[in-house]
């Protein structure tokens, strides 16, 4: 998609399409007698998302102008904004339209509107029909070129569109990887999509095999692994810095869950709607784009992109309930259930990451159905065991629009994780679902500043929206991207 920003005189753009907002309560002062008859029949009346395409509008140059509805200006913040930018490009994408201008009138303005509505256009256009041949695929249309209008351009903004593409375009390379199946995309091809990714973008890129987890002493993530035909791989991304932020020791590590399929393993899952398990990689595709946009966006901080890749099945030689395993930090894990293999293979992640040297771990994890429970698909899960950095992702998180909620990882839930027979089991039973699994990852964390994000509501979407594709959502790559680029 080419992207320009310009000044206020969108009135006078040649374009297919032309996107302005009406609020609730408060109608455009243009456009005023085009929009009377609409008005007064309650066709146009601003409510959130209300789209009305109008052709030929007096006093534009623009072929047709999508009113879009903003709803009430103080519930105006950036994930409604961004929802509606994402909604109007797929609604114009669907009738064909290629070129489109989006005004952002004062107050939307500011750098987060432009980047929020500059990924949300990019995003919009993703669909997920890669592999279908027929030639009418919804995959097959886009817009081509987008046009940001605002009062007053400045280099700020030119910057903001330009941080909003970035996210934007890894944001579509991690749903490609995501949404790739599990016959195609195992263990092995993440770790070459992670390799592609890092040369293109001047990273580099290592691969560790079975032999060498053997020699690390990585227990915890070869034994889920050893259920597979398909090896399993620690892949390590990184970037580094030409300027520092935060003192030289700084070191950010991105940790993603990649289980290529989730079987469950020997505690086998119900088959009714086991093919979403493709996704249980979603964490570690947010890694490799969040990588891409870092290298491309260059923050000052160092950071390393740390993805356990794995396939979880109940192969003759799968790990069983009751398996003991020593983890690369040394402690002993009793396996009570093999379908908690998530926390397992982060929990030798999180201590490489720490070998490494990394300073700060923030871990995204289709981790448990127990936050679906709690929260729902419209936000992600988030624990930890530091506040300044709760406070810095919170902001990150907060301008990129991704909603997260704090959840609580206090030493009760590290008490359900109690066995006799080793040090910690892997499971704590169905209450606190959410929370003994932050705890169970919280025990290889230490002390280290770490925030550990569940996304199994948020990482894709069963059905469609107006604003998004069935399918991944790339969460949390944009707040993963923002707080690299605020570290201070
Ligand atoms: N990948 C699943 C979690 C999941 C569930 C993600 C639903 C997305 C949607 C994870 O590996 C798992 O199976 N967790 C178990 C843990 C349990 C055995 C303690 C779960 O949540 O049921
Ligand atoms: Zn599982
Ligand atoms: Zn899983």
């Amino acid at each position: 998609m080419k992207l320009k920003l310009i000044g206020p005189d969108y009135a006078s753009l040649e374009c297919d399409a032309l996107v302005l907002l009406e609020f609730e309560n408060s109608p455009r002062a243009d456009l005023a007698s085009s929009l009377t008859a609409f008005r007064e029949s309650g066709e146009i009346t601003g409510k959130a998302m209300e789209l009305t395409l109008l052709h030929s509008v007096a006093g534009h140059k623009a072929r047709r102008v999508l009113l879009a509805g903003a709803g009430k200006p103080d519930k105006f913040d950036i994930p409604t904004f961004w929802k509606l930018a994402a909604a109007a490009a797929r609604f114009l994408k669907g009738k064909g339209v290629k070129s489109v201008a989006i005004a952002l009138e004062a107050g939307l303005d500011t750098p987060d509107h432009v980047s929020a509505v500059t990924q949300a256009v990019i995003e919009g256009c993703w669909e997920p029909d890669r592999l279908k041949t027929a030639a009418d695929k919804d995959g097959s249309r886009s817009i081509e070129d987008l046009v940001i209008s605002v009062p007053t351009a400045s280099a700020a903004l030119q910057s903001a569109l330009r941080v909003g593409q970035i996210i934007g375009e890894a944001a579509n390379l991690s749903r490609d990887i995501s949404v790739e199946p599990p016959n195609k995309l195992t263990p092995m091809a993440l770790a070459e999509h992670a390799q592609a990714m890092a040369k293109a973008n001047g990273l580099s890129c290592e691969v560790l095999d079975t032999d060498r987890m053997r020699q690390l002493g990585m227990g915890a993530m070869l034994g889920v692994a050893q259920g597979s035909a398909q090896p399993g791989a620690m892949v390590i991304i990184e970037y580094k810095p030409e300027t520092r932020n935060g003192g030289p020791a700084a070191k950010l590590a991105l940790i993603g869950k990649g289980v290529t399929f989730d079987t469950g393993g020997i505690s086998i899952k119900p088959s009714d709607g086991m093919e979403k398990m493709k996704y249980d990689m979603c964490g570690a595709a947010a890694v490799i784009g969040a990588m891409q946009a870092i290298a491309q966006l260059k923050p000052a901080v160092a950071v390393l992109g740390i993805i356990p890749a794995v396939e979880n099945m109940p192969g003759s030689n799968a790990q069983r309930p009751g398996d003991i395993v020593t983890s690369l930090s040394g402690k002993t894990i009793e396996i009570l259930n093999t379908d908690a293999e998530g926390r397992l293979i982060l929990a030798d992640a999180i201590t490489y990451a720490k070998q490494l040297g990394c300073s700060h771990l923030v871990d995204a994890a289709t981790l448990t159905g127990a936050i679906v429970v709690a929260l729902g698909n419209s936000q992600s899960g988030v624990f930890t065991n530091n506040d300044e950095l709760l406070g810095r992702w919170m902001t990150a998180a907060k301008s990129s629009g991704e909603k997260m909620w704090h959840m609580p990882v206090d030493d009760e839930y590290r008490e359900m994780l109690k066995t006799v027979y080793a040090d910690i089991g892997n499971v704590g039973g169905r209450p606190g679902g959410a929370s003994s699994a932050a705890a169970f990852l919280k025990e290889f964390v230490g002390d280290t500043p770490w925030i550990h994000l569940d996304i199994a509501g948020t990482a894709w979407l069963d059905d469609a929206k107006p604003y998004m594709a069935k399918g991944p959502t790339a969460i949390p790559l944009a707040s993963f991207v923002k707080l690299a680029l605020d570290w201070k």
